[in-house]
Parts: C-alpha cells; structure tokens; sequence
C-alpha cells in the first residue's frame, strides 16, 4: 500500500509543492483548500505523472463544520503517513487597524485547525507507532514582526505546541516538525493582506523557493527534531534575535523601517 498524506492549503505555494514533492516520492494524497479548480488540476496533473491517487477535498478552515468533516476525514484514514498543516494567510497592519475579524481568522486557520486536524490524526500513529506531522509556521513565529500581531501570535503558537508534541510523540516513532520559512516566493504577497507591501524591495538573498524550502523540511523530518528554520539567512536573523540580548529591539526597529520603506 502507499504512504498517504493530508496537505492543507494545497492549492499554491508551499503546500502546491509539498504535495508535488510528495508525489514524485509515490505518496498518494488527499488535498484541502477552498479553490476546488486548482485543487482538481493538480490531482489531473499528479495522477497522469506519477500513478498516484489524488483525493481533492474541498474546505475552508474558518468555518467550523468545514474542519469538522476533515478530523472525521482523518479519523477514517487509517494508511495516514503524513499530516501537513499549511494553509495560512496574513494581515498587514497595527494590530488595532487590522479588523477583528480577521484577527480571529488568523486564530482559526493557524492554530485551531491545526490543534483539531493533529488531534484527529495523532491516535491512528500512535497505535501504528509512525507518521509524520509538519505545521507550517513562520520565521514570523520565533522572531515576532511589527505590523504582524496575530500572524506572529498564531504561528509562535504553532511553535510551541509542535515543539511539545515533538518530545512527547518521539515515544510512539512520530515526528513533528515546526517549519519556519522566511521569504518564499509564492503567491501569499499577490493577497489582499499585502496590499499595501512592495515585496520587489525584498533583497534577494532573503528570498528562498518553495522547492528549496520544502526539501529541506523533507530531508531533516525526524522523531524529536520540531524546528526546522530553512535557509542559512533565515537561520542568522533567529540566532541574531534569541542570542543577541538587544536582538529584539534591532528586531522591531529594523521591521518598522523595513515595513514603511517598502509600503506602496
Ligand atoms: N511565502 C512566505 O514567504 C511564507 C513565509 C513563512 C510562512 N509561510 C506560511 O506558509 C504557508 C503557505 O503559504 P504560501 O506562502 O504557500 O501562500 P499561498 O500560496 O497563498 O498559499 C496559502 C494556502 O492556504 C490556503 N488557505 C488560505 N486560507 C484558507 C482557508 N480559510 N481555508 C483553507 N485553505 C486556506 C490557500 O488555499 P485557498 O485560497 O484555495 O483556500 C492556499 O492553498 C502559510 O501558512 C504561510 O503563513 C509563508
């Protein structure tokens, strides 16, 4: 039988390509997001190349019913090898400027579903003694950035809540991984939370693909390794940030700059 993964948020970018990846590797897998359109292309695509099963599952996580029928989802799939919680957006701006409700959208998606779909999947693992779990949170979770409240709050969430899931399902041969990718092309900077960002005055060398970005998530799974930091200048800003004892004030005020330098 082949492996099976769960990827959410599979419909661009970090998660489009996990399950690109994945394929190549003869996983079968079952896809979420709420763009069936992309979603079914990709499955066409991927059976076609690889001889693989893709199940297209259709769901927005903001709605509560929606991630309900995908723990039941998970509960059923008792072959799951791997649990990708990908599925994000942002919201630029002062925390009070940035409507609530988006705020606690933030919550719902990053962490609530999160916390639910691992909850779901995590009894099937344990009884077979593997699996895989990533979260895919951001260097925005281990290095707090100005005009990013609830992104940071939710994604450091995800890193703690990863990390202790990490030392307590190394026991039961399961890994969980916390991935904190910096800049990566995809298209999280054409939404309408970086509306007011102009990501071309990005350095380049901040930069990262997803390919490079999701081999590395790839390549360093493993029980009791929870964070992943890709790339060695992302690496550099989190040491920069957790060893330097002023690397949290360079952190805002560089972030402040940074951020009304490059608003359109
Ligand atoms: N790109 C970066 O620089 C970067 C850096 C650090 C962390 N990240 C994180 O990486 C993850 C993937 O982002 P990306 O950069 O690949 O951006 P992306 O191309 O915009 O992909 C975001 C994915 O999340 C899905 N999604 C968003 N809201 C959803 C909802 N309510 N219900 C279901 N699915 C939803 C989108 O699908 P639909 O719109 O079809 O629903 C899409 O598939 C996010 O968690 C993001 O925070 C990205």
């Amino acid at each position: 039988m082949r492996p099976l993964a769960l990827i959410t948020g599979a419909s661009s970018g970090i998660g489009e390509t996990y399950a690109r990846i994945l394929a190549r590797q003869g996983y079968d897998l079952i896809v979420v997001a709420r763009r069936a359109d992309r979603l079914t292309a990709l499955k066409t695509q991927l059976e076609t190349k690889y001889a693989i099963q893709v199940e297209v599952f259709t769901a927005d996580l903001l709605q509560d019913a929606d991630i309900a029928k995908l723990e039941q989802r998970l509960r059923n799939a008792q072959n799951l090898t791997m649990l990708i919680n990908n599925a994000g957006f942002d919201q630029l701006g002062d925390f009070a400027d940035v409507p609530l409700e988006k705020h606690l959208g933030m919550l719902k998606v990053h962490l609530e579903a999160t916390i639910r779909l691992c909850h779901a999947a995590l009894p099937a693992m344990r009884q077979h003694r593997q699996g895989s779990i990533i979260n895919v949170s951001s260097l925005a979770g281990v290095v707090p950035l100005p005009k990013n409240s609830l992104y940071s709050a939710t994604k450091a969430g995800m890193v703690v809540l990863s990390e202790i899931m990490a030392s307590e399902e190394k026991h039961y041969n399961i890994a969980v991984q916390v991935l904190c990718p910096g800049y990566t092309y995809t298209e999280i900077f054409d939404t309408v939370g970086f509306a007011s960002f102009d990501v071309k005055v990005v350095p380049r060398f901040l930069w990262m693909s997803s390919e490079d970005v999701v081999n590395e998530s790839l390549a360093r799974l493993r029980p009791g390794q929870a964070l992943v930091i890709p790339g060695w200048m992302n690496r550099v800003v989190y040491w920069s940030h957790k060893y330097n004892p002023i690397g949290k004030y360079l952190t805002f005020m560089v972030g402040n700059w940074f951020y009304n330098r490059n608003r359109k």
